[in-house]
């Protein structure tokens, strides 16, 4: 089944996710800024971004928007969403790494691969802000050249597949605990 997806619409819901991320990356810069990060914190991030950003929030940017736009706006390589595509990429990858270095650190207690990982942490929060920041201020706006961007899967869709609403619960305690706005 192919759905029309009003991109106005998908557009605020993915500007809508960055702002939960910005601050998720606000707790992970506190957390691992601290002498001695509590590892279930690292934990819940690290699960957090696995689950809603590479899962949900890129799925939705990589199965609703993103194919319109190459085949009516920018042909792919070389363009925009070539860029943002490589960039999820790396994003899997320093995330799939975290989790293999937080394993080590508290099943193994491997105080090298604790430290790191926050090395890790801290090249994974500055890749996402940036990636976000390219797509709030450049590959948004530019969508919006479309009314609207067919796919087979819908927002609503993605979201309950991979529990959209319950990591914006677990991940806003967390936000709550550090103090952030
Ligand atoms: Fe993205
Ligand atoms: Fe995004």
């Amino acid at each position: 089944m192919v759905i029309r997806v009003n991109v106005a619409e998908v557009v605020d819901n993915l500007v809508k996710d960055h702002d939960v991320i910005l601050s998720s990356l606000k707790v992970l810069y506190k957390v691992i800024n601290t002498d001695r990060p509590d590892p279930n914190d690292v934990k819940l991030l690290i699960e957090f971004f696995d689950a809603f950003i590479d899962k949900c929030h890129h799925a939705k940017e990589e199965f609703i928007l993103f194919p319109t736009l190459n085949l009516r706006l920018f042909p792919f390589e070389g363009s925009p969403v070539y860029v943002m595509v490589s960039e999820h990429g790396i994003a899997r990858y320093l995330i799939r790494m975290s989790s293999e270095l937080l394993r080590a650190w508290v099943e193994g207690g491997d105080e090298g691969a604790g430290q790191a990982l926050i090395n890790y942490l801290r090249l994974l929060a500055d890749h996402l802000t940036q990636h976000i920041k390219k797509e709030n201020d450049v590959l948004f706006p530019s969508s919006l050249a479309l009314d609207y961007v067919v796919s087979s899967k819908s927002v609503n869709g993605i979201e309950r597949e991979a529990d959209h609403e319950g990591w914006v619960m677990r991940i806003n305690e967390l936000i709550r605990k550090y103090g952030i706005q």
